[in-house]
């Protein structure tokens, strides 16, 4: 489609029509196209110039904030000292010096790191990890991976089958066999408007044990879940429920996996959701705000007996054949280590959780706007479910989302009919009200 008869910025395209733009309704998009051209700090600035507030940190992403100077200048002297070395057999000292960073913010004796370059890579590496590690401890019967009802786990194969958002796989074929869910835990009725953790829920792990009766133990590998379910709309664990999976886990000698791609790095108010939960899983997936957002860099802490447990055999024979050509690329772990300083040094995942009770009380402050069906809230994230139209679902948050950035200066995402919103950390309690305001406004227009 030509913009040629449109006023242009110079930095808008002149075509619109190659790029299939991802998990985006294209024809609709490539109409009123919401187009970015820089940013900085907490706002986006659109290609006509227009300043917009970053309620989702772009993707769950730029927990630091956008375009934050040290991150960049680490960039860009990386770009110029090493471009790539060869990941497989050769590495770089800036590998060796992210991984340990990472592991140390890791809880327990998670101390070993497996990088990739996206959540979905990431997840894909923990559960062929989980079936090797069976397979070497000569438990080669379990293959079972064992996901949740509304679970997000990035794009692969292993990732859709384990995730359970029904219209990321039903055009996908069976992909993998074997695997399972949990239910979901998320019940309106029980929960609506909760701050935090609902009451109601713990006692869902224990469908774990069913899952085990039906299957036994002998044949499940891992379950895998997201300590905070997020692109499936915000549904928080209930209290109790995620210490009571590991220790169904445990009973069972199954491996927990938590998909920390959202929630690591600071999102709850601590470096993962793990510590919040004070719930040590065989390994954490990563991505998004390792780098906050400027690098694709994912990957798996694992714990040591999992490393461990690979490194028999002869001294020069590979111990785990897997990885990626772009497996801990210079310019992702020098974003990384920067990224990483900053979060240390302005006290980003403290300041989270400094702000969480001024964040839930704005939010909940939307409770009673027409429409609006429940408010759900965890460390620096919100969602607004809305009444979805009868005809239309989804069309309701659609409109919000292209008032909010077209109209209000206000940047956020949407999942059915439901607005998620998870800021930089870096947001100021003035920020905070202006979000909420602004949301607000947005809610009324489009009801
Ligand atoms: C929990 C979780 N796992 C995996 C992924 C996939 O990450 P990516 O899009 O980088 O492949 C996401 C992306 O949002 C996610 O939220």
């Amino acid at each position: 489609m030509s913009l040629a008869t449109r006023p242009l910025a110079p930095t808008v395209p002149n075509d619109l029509e190659a790029f299939f733009v991802p998990f985006t309704p294209n024809r609709a998009f490539k109409k009123a196209p919401r187009l970015i051209a820089r940013a900085k700090d907490m706002h986006y600035i659109t290609v006509d110039g227009r300043k917009v507030i970053d309620g989702s940190a772009g993707m769950w992403c730029c927990n630091a904030g956008h375009n934050r100077d040290p991150i960049v200048a680490a960039i860009q002297q990386q770009a110029a000292e090493l471009d790539y070395p060869p990941a497989f057999q050769f590495s770089h000292p800036k590998a060796f010096e992210l991984a340990s960073r990472i592991a140390a913010l890791a809880p327990g004796d998670l101390d070993h790191v497996f990088f990739c370059n996206s959540g979905s890579e990431a997840v894909d590496t923990a559960l062929k990890v989980a079936l090797a590690y069976n397979n070497v401890r000569g438990e080669a019967s379990r293959v079972r991976l064992i996901g949740r009802e509304r679970g997000y786990h990035g794009v692969g194969f292993g990732g859709i089958s384990v995730g359970g958002i029904v219209a990321n796989r039903k055009m996908f074929g069976t992909a993998l066999a074997g695997a399972d869910h949990l239910p979901h835990t998320y019940n309106r009725e029980k929960q609506a408007f909760t701050k935090g953790e609902p009451e109601w829920g713990a006692h869902l792990a224990d469908e774990l044990d069913r899952l085990v009766a039906l299957h036994d133990a002998s044949t499940i590998a891992a379950v895998i879940v997201e300590p905070m379910a997020g692109s499936t709309g915000v549904l928080p664990p209930p209290k109790g429920y995620l210490q009571r999976l590991r220790a169904i886990c445990d009973k069972h000698g199954i491996l927990l996996i938590f998909d920390e791609v959202i929630t690591g790095f600071g999102r709850l108010g601590t470096a993962f959701a793990a510590e919040r939960y004070g719930v040590v899983p065989d390994m954490i997936t990563f991505a998004k705000g390792v780098t906050s957002g400027t690098v694709p860099m994912a990957g798996v802490v694992m714990r040591k007996g999992i490393y461990d447990a690979f490194m028999r055999g002869p001294e020069h024979v590979i111990e785990l054949f897997h990885g990626y050509t772009y497996s801990a690329h210079p310019l992702a772990c020098a974003a990384g280590i920067a990224t990483l300083d900053v979060y240390r040094d302005e006290k980003l995942f403290e300041r989270a959780a400094a702000l969480e009770d001024k964040w839930a009380d704005a939010a909940m402050s939307l409770k009673g706007t027409p429409g609006v069906l429940d408010i759900r809230t965890l460390g620096l994230v919100a969602a607004v479910d809305m009444a979805s139209k009868p005809d239309a679902v989804g069309k309701r948050a659609y409109d919000a989302m292209e008032k909010g950035f077209h109209e209000h200066g206000l940047l956020f995402r949407i999942t059915g009919d439901t607005i998620a919103l998870s800021p930089p950390l870096i947001i100021s309690e003035n920020e905070i009200g202006e979000i909420f305001d602004k949301v607000g406004k947005v809610i009324r227009q489009v009801n």
